[in-house]
């Protein structure tokens, strides 16, 4: 078991996690990953590890709620336990140093961009990014970004904070403007990670996109979590989950990932109005 030691809602649908799990917290690398259940009977998620203080051994977790397993875990507080934490698990990002890089975070990919950027500008890289939402309260951790960052702009889509537009705006204005941009790193929504790796395609900027395919073990032993990459069959968990996006299918993912949209919506609608009473919960 596992005790969450701190909660604290970051937006209206996104919280951060503390969590005690001392034998993961000093393993932990930007771009990790664990695998959790709230409870005993729940499915496994993965959820991208934030940060992690060795001596305390807790780790940070930030979660949007967006089906039934992350709202069930934002209906958890400091104090209550999840049943199990299993990490750290996939491969961690690759870090350059020194140089000039682009950071691209969508929505709650800005929670899995942020341990990134903050390694990035530790290693001495001059940090352009860009923290995009589809409002202004889905825009999070405006102020962490901005103290790694060279440069940052946040956009949201209707405007009501920060620049109106996407974030391939800015982008692309970085890169006409010739600011030197050597590598792009973009977390978010998958139409927005393969947007940003067609613009970025055309300037021959590498682009390092984390893919949030449907993870089951998130050890490689099931499958759910394949992705085609140049051609060839991967698995996010153990071989990314950072690939290079321009080698990414996308449309492939994306029909993948809409699979299973009927029987999320099911469980969802029974956890939230009949909870308790989720059949596929006592299947398992
Ligand atoms: C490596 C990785 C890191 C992630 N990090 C974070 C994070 O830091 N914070 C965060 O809020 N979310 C993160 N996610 C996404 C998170 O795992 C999903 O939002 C969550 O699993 C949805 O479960 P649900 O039951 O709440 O929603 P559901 O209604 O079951 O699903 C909603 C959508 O979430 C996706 N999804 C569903 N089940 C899974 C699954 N087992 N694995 C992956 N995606 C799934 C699908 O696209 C689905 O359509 C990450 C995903 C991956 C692969
Ligand atoms: S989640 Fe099972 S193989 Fe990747």
């Amino acid at each position: 078991m596992f005790k969450i030691i701190e909660k604290e809602f970051l937006a209206p649908t996104v919280a951060r996690f503390v969590i005690e799990a001392p034998f993961i917290a000093p393993k932990r690398k930007p771009g990790n990953f664990v695998m959790l259940r709230v409870g005993k009977t729940g499915e496994r998620i993965p959820i991208t590890l934030v940060d992690s203080d060795v001596t305390k051994g807790t780790i940070t977790l930030i979660v949007q709620g967006i089906g039934k397993t992350t709202k069930e875990l934002l209906t958890k507080s400091a104090g209550d336990f999840l049943s199990d934490v299993v990490g750290p698990l996939g491969n961690p990002t690759p870090i350059l140093e020194k140089k000039t890089v682009a950071c691209i975070g969508g929505g709650v990919g800005t929670a899995e961009l942020f341990p990134i950027t903050k390694a990035l500008n530790d290693a001495g890289c001059r940090v352009y990014s860009i923290i995009g939402g589809r409002s202004k309260e889905l825009v999070i951790l405006e102020n962490e970004m901005k103290r790694s960052s060279h440069t940052a702009v946040v956009t949201t889509d209707d405007g009501s904070y920060g620049r109106k537009g996407i974030v391939t705006e800015p982008l692309k204005e970085w890169l006409d403007a010739k600011t030197g941009i050597e590598a792009v790193y973009a977390i978010g929504p998958l139409p927005m990670m393969r947007a940003v790796s067609n613009l970025t395609k055309n300037y021959g900027v590498k682009t390092y996109v984390s893919l949030n395919a449907i993870m089951v073990d998130g050890t490689g032993m099931c499958g759910g979590c394949r992705v085609t990459v140049a051609g060839k069959m991967k698995f996010a968990c153990v071989d990314g989950p950072e690939f290079d996006g321009h080698d990414v299918d996308f449309d492939e993912m994306i029909l993948r990932n809409r699979s299973y949209a009927a029987g999320e919506k099911t469980v969802l609608d029974r956890f939230e109005h009949a909870p308790g009473e989720c059949r596929l919960e006592k299947m398992v």
